[in-house]
């Protein structure tokens, strides 16, 4: 729709933030914030974007409560059992994240099933690819792919990590979002946002709006057209 595909990535920050400014349980800001991911997709799909991807839980996160992590971990079962909707929308997922048989992999079976089911029920999409990052990490996700590549035999060039990545299909990030007014770079697709323009959002991630998505959307092709 612009030209050539957008990507779209967001470090979908601050649920926690905005739960406690209005008093209630971290929890409940997770919950809204993937009530919120479900509108963002919409906008998404309206605003012509080809890949929005997102980071839901990374590796690192593993070390908080087990109440929290319990909850998140049912919010992505729940988030990978839309598919009616995402079916409705067009849209394909996928997901990215330490693969289920690494020993240090920690995602429970009954997520993996989720992911494995919303993957094969949304294939046949053709619209926006939504990839969920679960149980990732960028800096993991380099090493894997280093250490394949070694174990295979094969000289380690950048089209060589390229290939084995999680996900080699997913293209270069256009526009970097990180929400809930954080300006750091994150553990979060540190090989594939070489070059992306990053826009920093004041918003937590369950406020993060349409207009927000538009205005990243906007920067990255001004980026873009610049550097032509
Ligand atoms: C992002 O919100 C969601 C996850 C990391 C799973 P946070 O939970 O990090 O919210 P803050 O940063 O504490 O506000
Ligand atoms: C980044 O948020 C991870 C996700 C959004 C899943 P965190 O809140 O975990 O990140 P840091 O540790 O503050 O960078
Ligand atoms: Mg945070």
């Amino acid at each position: 729709m612009y030209g050539s595909p957008v990507h779209v990535a967001c470090i979908m920050d601050g649920n926690g933030r905005w739960a406690k400014q209005r008093g209630l349980p971290r929890t409940a800001g997770h919950t809204a914030g993937e009530e919120n991911l479900a509108a963002v997709v919409r906008s998404a799909v309206r605003l012509g974007i080809d890949h929005l991807t997102v980071f839901g839980f990374s590796t690192e996160n593993w070390v908080r409560p087990r109440q929290e992590v319990r909850h998140i971990l049912g919010l992505h079962k729940k988030l990978f059992g839309r598919v009616a909707e995402l079916n409705e929308l067009n849209v394909r997922v996928r997901w990215i994240g330490r693969p289920f048989d690494d020993p240090a992999a920690r995602t429970p079976r009954y997520v993996q099933r989720a992911i494995a089911k919303a993957i094969r029920d949304t294939e046949a999409n053709t619209g926006m690819t939504l990839t969920v990052a679960f149980d990732y990490g960028s800096r993991t996700e380099i090493a894997h792919a280093a250490e394949t590549l070694r174990r295979a035999g094969r000289d380690i060039t950048v089209e060589a990590i390229d290939s084995a990545l999680y996900e080699p299909d997913l293209p270069s990030v256009d526009v970097l979002v990180r929400t809930s007014g954080e300006t750091r770079v994150s553990n979060f697709l540190l090989w594939q946002a070489h070059g992306a323009a990053i826009s920093f959002a004041s918003a937590a991630w369950p406020d993060y709006s349409a207009d927000d998505l538009r205005a990243a959307v906007d920067l990255a092709l001004t980026s873009r057209d610049q550097h032509r």
